[in-house]
């Protein structure tokens, strides 16, 4: 045997002697190890099978929600549609009945007796303000045509005393038919009253109650 020979038996016997020295598995660990495994291998099989289910449940409940949402939109379409509706017959209705023309502009008399200040939200509620008189002919008409028999609120203020302005533009009233004595009544008259049965105004407390006339640049 040569020198060479004797080496590369000697090297196999060194690899030889480490691998059958590896810790053999015994009857006892090899079980444990098994039962580990199975163990594991169950858990992830069930792990696996939960997400499957909850995917499955979400997806399930995510379309349920779709389609209620859809349902709940499509309901809401239909209850606005149904409301614009009624609201357009409801408006137009209104607005043919209740304005009366003059001079191009449209007016409405408002029976309830409300404060000025509500009088003017009425007004724009409907698509107006309260009244600019701006001559003798157009607060003779609005007298003669009114259907309230009450004094009325139209749109002049003097919140700054003595200075009366319009509601609908903030210019500065001209035309003032005071009634003899009225027109400078103080801080605590600053609202512009129709005095029935004359052609003339009053300034008065803004929150007593009054019907009112609103104008409107528009006819419906
Ligand atoms: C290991 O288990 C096998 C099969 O169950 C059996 O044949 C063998 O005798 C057991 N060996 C030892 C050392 O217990
Ligand atoms: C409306 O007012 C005008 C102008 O004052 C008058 O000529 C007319 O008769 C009035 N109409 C009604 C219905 O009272």
């Amino acid at each position: 045997m040569g020198f060479l020979s004797m080496i590369i038996l000697c090297i196999i016997g060194m690899v030889f002697k480490d691998v059958i020295a590896l810790p053999c598995l015994s009857n006892d660990s090899k079980t444990k190890f098994d039962a580990t495994r199975k163990a594991l291998t169950d858990l992830q099989t069930s792990i696996n099978n939960r997400v499957t289910h909850l995917q499955t449940d979400m997806k399930n409940k995510m379309k349920k929600l779709d389609d209620q949402m859809g349902y709940l939109q499509t309901d809401m379409k239909n209850r606005i549609k149904k409301l614009d509706e009624g609201m357009g017959s409801l408006v137009s209705d209104f607005q043919k009945k209740q304005w009366r023309k003059y001079n191009g502009h449209c007016y409405y008399f408002g029976s309830e007796a409300l404060t000025w200040f509500k009088s003017e939200q009425r007004c724009r509620q409907i698509g107006g303000h309260l009244a600019k008189i701006d001559d003798e002919a157009e607060n003779k008409w609005i007298m003669d045509n009114k259907t309230v028999k009450n004094h009325l609120w139209m749109g002049l203020t003097d919140l700054k005393e003595g200075e009366y302005r319009w509601s609908y533009d903030q210019t500065l009233a001209k035309y003032k038919p005071w009634y003899s004595g009225w027109g400078s009544k103080g801080t605590g008259y600053n609202c512009g009253l129709m005095f029935q049965p004359t052609y003339t105004w009053l300034d008065y407390s803004c929150t007593s109650q009054y019907p009112y006339v609103c104008e409107s640049h528009i006819c419906y």
